[in-house]
């Protein structure tokens, strides 16, 4: 069974609202959890639906200007940031359903990372040099694909993976599990839910 006082970040972040493969793969990991976890708590954001927005000079100015140029602006940029960041600090468990598009993530999830990447807050900087600050956490990413990413043809161009791993890895976020799914025809995508399905129950089981 899992920790009592768990609590999991939900967030997914496909354009679609039916027929999405990271929609379906984030829910159901969710749900598996939940009953490894009875006691435990979910906070879900539907990144498609409330789109952070992209990081504009206001934010700038407060997240990097001396105190006395922060605008009134600056400030509500600053904590708009900020509801987002406390989501995350207070998951132990986050999980992240992340559809490739164009062979990254999807720009509305590129809005979310802006918005939580935060010197000072979720990283510092040091004599060693940078330190992530959102440590003590998992993160599992349901993803999908057109095409498998791992053929030779499309392995040079998956950013998505590395793109992932290295940003969560900069905020301190280390432990990182990727569940892959591809298909886009509905034979593919009966193939692609039941390899899911299978990598969630291995998941939760380690
Ligand atoms: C705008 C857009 C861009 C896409 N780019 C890629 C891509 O670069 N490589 C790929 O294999 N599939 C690509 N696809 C296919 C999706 O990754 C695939 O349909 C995936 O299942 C979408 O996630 P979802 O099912 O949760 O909506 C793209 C789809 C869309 C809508």
């Amino acid at each position: 069974m899992g920790t009592p006082m768990a609590h999991l970040l939900h967030i997914d972040s496909s354009a679609r609202t039916s027929d999405s493969l990271t929609r379906r793969l984030s829910a159901q990991y969710v749900a598996a959890w939940q009953a490894r976890n009875p006691q435990g708590t979910v906070a879900y954001r539907d990144l498609a639906v409330e789109t952070p927005v992209p990081v504009s000079a206001d934010w700038i100015t407060g997240v990097f200007a001396p105190p006395e140029h922060h605008t009134e602006e600056a400030k509500a940029a600053v904590a708009a940031a900020d509801v987002l960041i406390r989501e995350v600090e207070a998951a132990d468990t986050l999980v992240l359903g992340v559809p490739v598009y164009n062979f990254n993530v999807p720009a509305v999830f590129k809005a979310w990372i802006d918005q939580v990447f935060m010197a000072g807050r979720t990283f510092a900087y040091s004599a060693d040099g940078p330190h992530g600050l959102l440590t003590g956490k998992k993160a599992v990413v349901l993803r999908s694909s057109g095409s498998d990413l791992e053929h030779p043809a499309f392995a040079p161009m998956d950013f998505h993976a590395p793109y992932i791993r290295g940003a969560l890895g900069f905020v301190g976020i280390t432990d990182v599990e990727i569940i892959s799914v591809n298909g886009l025809n509905p034979e593919q995508v009966t193939e692609a839910l039941t390899k899911g399905t299978d990598a969630i129950t291995e998941s939760l089981a380690a």
